[in-house]
């Protein structure tokens, strides 16, 4: 089987509740870190990966994110006329070929592994890619690229991964390591969330996946795991069950879980550093911020 990636899943259903009232009425993809929504930082480290096409798994109150892809004709034209191609060429950066963007709904909220498995009918017999878009990564060359580039020596199927404090495993995929070869590690097993104590080690699945299609096969017989949702990580743990493949790569680069408030804050400031218009200003206040909590102490 060819190991030519050019799909990529976004499970973009999820309500979003962690940043209510904000989620009331934008899509929790379109929040912003500086001044691109997180669904770009995505689709970006897709389209460096390689990946043409790209299947989002929606549900009902989306609909800006499906809007953010089009083409705005009248934006572009004022910007046209007034001369600002700078502006112009931005937007071209958020256009999407015509036919490269599918919409699949996810009709009811069952979990990750289901959100994966609506797309099914959009998949040949191909391996795919998996992209969370609440895992930020700030990474050169970026994480998807790298574990596209891992996965042409490995095969089989590939996470992301990277070490938590163990009393973090219990909110994430955790990795049973059978070898461990520094950068590549082989998993002898996967467990979703593990109750304190249980984990089988403290290497955890980060939201970057390169899937054998035989992961869609098992994600077909739609098995109820932890928190009672279909799971994405006991299809792949399947996988192992089955006598393939499975890996993690530590990828290099900051990863920031912007499902959380303090996630987000974090890669906002870092973004933010990381733009040369922004970088000083930014800096001086965060400097004089910290001095005058160190004085009111
Ligand atoms: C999901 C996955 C989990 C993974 C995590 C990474 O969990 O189910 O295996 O470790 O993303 O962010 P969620 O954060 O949606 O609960």
């Amino acid at each position: 089987m060819s190991r030519k990636v050019t799909k990529a899943i976004f499970p973009v259903a999820g309500l979003g509740t962690r940043f209510l009232p904000a989620t009331k009425s934008i899509p929790k993809e379109i929040m912003t870190l500086v001044d691109r929504p997180l669904i770009q930082y995505a689709i970006d480290e897709a389209r460096a990966a390689g990946i043409k096409e790209f299947i989002f798994v929606t549900s009902r109150g989306k609909g800006a994110l499906e809007d953010y892809f089009d083409h705005a004709h009248e934006l572009e034209s004022s910007l046209r006329k007034a001369g600002k191609k700078d502006l112009l060429q931005l937007l071209n950066e958020t256009n999407m070929e015509s036919g490269a963007i599918a919409y699949i709904r996810q009709h009811k909220a069952l979990g990750l592994g289901h959100a994966v498995w609506c797309a099914r009918r959009l998949l040949a017999n191909e391996p795919f890619a998996v992209i969370l878009t609440d895992d930020v990564i700030m990474g050169e060359p970026p994480c998807l690229q790298q574990m596209i580039e891992a996965y042409g020596e490995t095969g089989g199927s590939m996470v992301a991964t990277m070490e938590v404090s163990p009393a973090k495993t219990s909110s994430y995929g955790v990795l049973d390591i059978a070898e461990d070869m520094g950068a590549i590690v082989k998993a002898k097993g996967m467990v979703e969330k593990p109750k304190p104590g249980t984990e089988p080690s403290n290497l955890a699945v980060i939201g970057r996946y390169i899937l054998a299609p035989t992961v869609m096969q098992n994600l077909n017989k739609l098995k109820q795991g932890s928190g009672g949702e279909i799971q994405l990580t006991d299809a792949i743990a399947d996988e192992i069950t089955e006598g393939r493949d499975v890996f993690g790569l530590r990828f290099r680069g900051q990863r920031f879980d912007c499902g959380s408030k303090a996630g987000f804050l974090q890669a906002t400031v870092a973004f933010g550093l990381a733009r040369d218009e922004l970088k000083d200003e930014l800096a001086e206040f965060l400097t004089d911020i910290m001095s005058m909590r160190k004085a009111a102490e």
